[in-house]
C-alpha cells in the first residue's frame, strides 16, 4: 500500500511522522529517502514523538550512525549519510541492527543500504516542492495497523 501525502510546513512533516510512528511495531524498519534538507530528521523526530521521545533528543549528530533511544519502545536512530560501501555498514553490524526484533529502526539515506534493508520495511521517499513543501510517499506491508494510519493521515492526502 503506498500513500501520498503534501506537508506543508515542518509541523506537518513531524506529524505525519508521529501519526505513522503510532503504527509502529517492534521490529519495524522505516527507511528514509530524500536530499539533504529534505525532512528526515524531522521525520525521525516524529516518530520519536510518538514513542514519547522529546524532539531536542532526536539529533543527526555528523559522526554518529546509530543512536538508541528508551522511549516506550526503544528507538534505533540510523544515519548512514558518511557510509562509503554495503561493506562498511556489515562491519559496523547495521545489517543486525536492521534485523533485531525488540527496537523500532528508522534510517536516514536508507536507499545506500540497497539489499540489507528488509524486504518489509516502511519506505518514506521526500520530494522538495518548495521552500516549505514536500510530497511524502509512504510504502507499507498490507497489515491493518498501516490502514490506520492512512486512515488517520487523511487530512494530508491530496483532496483530503
Ligand atoms: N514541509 C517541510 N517538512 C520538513 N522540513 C521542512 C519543511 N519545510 C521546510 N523544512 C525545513 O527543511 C529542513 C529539513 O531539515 P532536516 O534536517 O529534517 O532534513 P534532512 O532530510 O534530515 O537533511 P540531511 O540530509 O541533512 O540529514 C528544516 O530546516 C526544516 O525547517
Ligand atoms: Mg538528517
Amino acid at each position: 500500500m503506498t500513500i501520498l501525502l503534501h506537508s506543508g510546513s515542518p509541523e506537518d512533516t513531524f506529524e505525519i511522522a508521529r501519526l505513522l510512528g503510532l503504527a509502529l511495531a517492534p521490529g519495524d524498519v522505516v527507511a528514509l529517502t530524500g536530499d539533504l534538507g529534505a525532512g528526515k530528521t524531522v521525520f525521525c523526530k516524529g516518530i520519536g514523538a510518538a514513542l514519547g521521545l522529546s524532539p531536542d533528543r532526536v539529533v543527526s549528530p555528523t559522526f554518529t550512525i546509530v543512536t538508541e533511544h528508551e522511549g516506550t519502545l526503544p528507538l534505533v536512530h540510523v544515519d548512514v549519510y558518511r557510509i562509503e560501501s554495503l561493506r562498511e555498514a556489515v562491519e559496523i553490524g547495521l545489517d543486525e541492527t536492521l534485523s533485531g526484533n525488540d527496537a523500532v529502526c528508522v534510517v536516514e539515506w536508507a536507499e545506500k543500504l540497497g539489499e540489507l534493508l528488509p524486504t518489509d520495511s516502511i519506505r518514506v521517499t521526500f520530494t522538495i516542492s518548495g521552500d516549505d513543501s514536500r510530497e511524502i510517499a509512504i510504502s507499507t506491508p498490507d497489515r491493518e495497523r498501516f490502514s490506520g494510519f492512512r486512515a488517520r493521515s487523511e487530512r494530508f492526502q491530496p483532496g483530503g
